[in-house]
């Protein structure tokens, strides 16, 4: 009896102790890890992860647009990312005709396939550990300034070697705060077209509200197509390239996903600071966080009362309220979870059991209280330059004015003819999303906050004296939008008709009002709090040093930086509070449940309804319904969206595309218990795509295994 209970109780602590869960590994030192994800249900070599020499998983994932991952899923390049991340391109395809937004777009054919100006996505080539050659001549005797010189000359020479004689991108990426560096190489492809497109009551199904939170049912996916030159080689866009064809493409199991199953998420994180001081945490958590939430509100609730009132206007902001939106939301649960897990607490143990223990190793002596101190200056303007970017530069005009600004000083060379016609065009594509009493009304909210909760050492005098003139900001505002050219499309075309100048604007209230605010905020505010940061940097380069030596049963990873990493874990639900279970997957019938016609984000297409209706749903009916979406414990971050979740195969189950709004502190702070990303089935994708889009012949070109 004894024995069996030691056998239990050490096998049940095996359990939860194999399972790595946290952690953003680099693909080329994955053999590291591979022993561990064998452990956890893995079936593949490391080199049939990553591998130079020949066809690996990491040649079928692309950097998709800088911001999001994408996947190949067929030899004719045809590639797969979430719907949030094709947004932008489906919506500018998008008319009050032909609302591709609202009713989904599918190319029936290669023909239809829609180009996107500006869309590219980047495949890895090779990455390489170059700390050696950066830090080549880096001594202790330089100074900061000095050795960023010479680390970017080093990086320099690297890139250039890597770029010589081919058609490659190559960057120097610091990881562990500049304690070492890699070199990535990567191969850009521009001509990428729309394919495939649920209407967004599929692809956003939920909108806002469901976001960042589980239970979900979103079908957050969308299908774009690679083009490559007659030797599938990048080319810009002709109607000449040709599919490109992938030297991998991953298949597609439709054997599903059962609670406990290994889950390997592969994909661009884009950042994370999971080694920040105790001061830094608690001015995210209790500070900035709560100050942005509010200036978002505001902002959100006139966007929202505007775009239930017109169509055109939801069309014009479908995007921006979007991305407002989420990080408005991803703030909430990210103060929230720290607030919780007590993270500025636990963080201020282990600082001073990190100082008890550098009394005997020099080099970190006081490194904690000097960081406290700088944290200490810095915060009051770091609470300024939050408010510079979430008050100041986040009025539509007030930033395009400047923007303006800088494109009319690029063109100083050009005649003025090519120079107007250059802003014409800016100007076409900003109004073409802009709508005056959104802009406005936002003004005269967040403006008020800036004035509210600044002090008047970090105001500039032109803020000051309007605000006298005004008295309040709903006043100036009206000053601002009635006089100012950029407040309407028909305003700012006609200043072009008589020709244009450098200065031309010098008078315009909005600029005015922009360059007030953003000199100020150059010459009194940037200068310190870049100076603060940079002495902050090189503590953390030695304090990151010192975390892995002090903590060195501990097993480190690089924060996330946009560059490829390898998160693994399991499917696994959770409790989010107490008495509450999640179950791990969700299915058609949530959808059903939430279908609501008078509501934008719940109102499901008819043919949904219908196929629900007659229980149609063909072979991708599981236990008399459809799933949809699954939860696990990988550990991932803005820019995973579109990430593909591979099983023990390595084969394709799922699209990533959020995490629990209960774990989003992951980004600080991982924590087994409630961290859990959300995954989309691929099954649903594809009853989507067959029964919903009828579209089958997309399917036809995927490789389904069982
Ligand atoms: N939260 C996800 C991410 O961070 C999805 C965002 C897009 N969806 C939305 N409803 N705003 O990107
Ligand atoms: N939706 C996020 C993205 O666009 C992924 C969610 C997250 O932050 O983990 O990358």
């Amino acid at each position: 009896m004894k024995r069996l209970l030691l056998f239990l109780i050490s096998s049940l602590f095996f359990a939860t102790t194999l399972i790595a869960d946290e952690g953003m590994w680099l693909p080329s030192l994955i053999k590291e890890r591979i022993q561990d994800m064998k452990k956890n249900g893995f079936r593949l070599s490391a080199s049939d992860i990553y591998d130079i020499n020949k066809a690996s998983i990491k040649d079928a994932i692309v950097h998709f647009g800088g911001g999001c991952t994408g996947e190949l899923i067929s030899g004719e390049g045809l590639l797969i990312t979430n719907h949030h991340c094709g947004f932008g391109q489906i919506q500018s395809h998008s008319s009050v005709e032909n609302d591709y937004l609202k009713d989904g777009f599918w190319a029936m054919s290669r023909e239809q396939e829609l180009p996107n100006k500006g869309l590219s996505v980047r495949f890895l080539v090779k990455m390489e550990d170059v700390t050696t050659q950066v830090l080549k001549g880096v001594n202790t005797g330089l100074s900061e300034t000095e050795r960023v010189a010479l680390v970017k000359e080093n990086s320099q020479i690297i890139v250039d070697e890597a770029k010589k004689g081919n058609h490659y991108d190559a960057r120097v990426e610091s990881l562990y705060y500049g304690n070492q560096y890699f070199l990535f190489v990567y191969e850009t492809f521009t001509d990428v077209r729309l394919v495939g497109a649920p209407p967004s009551s599929i692809g956003k199904f939920g909108g806002d509200t469901d976001n960042w939170m589980w239970p979900r049912h979103t079908g957050d996916f969308s299908l774009f197509r690679i083009y490559a030159d007659k030797n599938n080689k990048p080319a810009p866009y002709s109607k000449d390239n040709v599919p490109y064809k992938p030297k991998r493409f991953l298949s597609i199991s439709t054997s599903g996903v059962n609670e406990g199953d290994f889950t390997m998420v592969y994909g661009y994180p884009g950042r994370t600071q999971e080694y920040l001081h105790s001061e830094a945490v608690r001015y995210i958590s209790e500070i900035s966080n709560p100050h942005k939430i509010k200036l978002r509100t505001m902002r959100l609730n006139i966007q929202a009362d505007e775009m239930s009132k017109s169509t055109e206007v939801r069309i014009k902001y479908a995007s921006k309220n979007a991305s407002v939106a989420n990080a408005w939301k991803k703030w909430q649960g990210e103060a929230g979870g720290i607030k919780r897990l007590k993270t500025v607490e636990s963080k201020k143990e282990f600082e001073s059991k990190f100082s008890a223990w550098s009394k005997n190793h020099k080099q970190y002596v006081g490194i904690i209280d000097t960081m406290t101190l700088l944290y200490t200056k810095l915060e009051p303007l770091a609470f300024v330059t939050d408010y510079h970017a979430e008050a100041v530069n986040a009025n539509e005009i007030v930033r395009f004015a400047g923007i303006i600004q800088t494109t009319l000083l690029r063109n100083s060379k050009m005649s003025a003819n090519v120079s107007a016609a250059n802003i014409r065009s800016v100007m076409e594509g900003f109004y073409k999303d802009y709508y005056l009493p959104v802009d406005k009304r936002s003004f005269a909210a967040i403006v008020g906050e800036y004035d509210k909760n600044i002090s008047d050492k970090f105001k500039p005098e032109y803020f000051k004296e309007l605000m006298k003139l005004h008295k309040n900001t709903e006043s100036l505002a009206d000053f601002i939008f009635e006089n100012s050219v950029f407040s309407s499309k028909e305003k700012a075309l006609a200043s072009l008709e008589k020709g244009v100048s450098q200065d031309m604007y010098a008078n315009d209230p909005a600029l005015m009002f922009y360059n007030a605010f953003n000199e100020f905020y150059n010459n009194s505010i940037k200068q310190q709090y870049d100076e603060i940061n940079s002495r902050l940097t090189l503590l953390y380069r030695t304090y990151m040093r010192g975390q892995m030596e002090f903590d060195s049963e501990n097993e480190f990873y690089p924060d996330a930086n946009s560059t490829l990493r390898i998160t693994y874990g399991k499917v696994k639900g959770y409790s989010p509070s107490d008495g509450v279970y999640y179950r791990h997957f969700s299915t058609l019938e949530g959808i059903m449940e939430k279908d609501n016609p008078n509501i934008y984000d719940y109102d499901i297409p008819q043919k949904l309804r219908d196929i629900y209706k007659a229980r149609d749903f063909g072979k991708w009916s599981v236990n008399g319904t459809v799933p949809v979406c699954f939860v696990a414990t990988n550990h991932t971050s803005g820019g995973n969206s579109g990430s593909p979740v591979l099983n023990a195969e390595g084969n394709l189950i799922g699209i990533n595309f959020d995490r629990v709004w209960e774990g989003t502190m992951s980004d600080i702070v991982y924590d087994p218990d409630v961290c859990r990303n959300i995954s989309l089935d691929v099954r649903y994708v594809l009853f989507v795509v067959d029964k919903v889009a009828g579209a089958g012949h997309l399917i036809r070109e995927m490789k389904l295994v069982k």
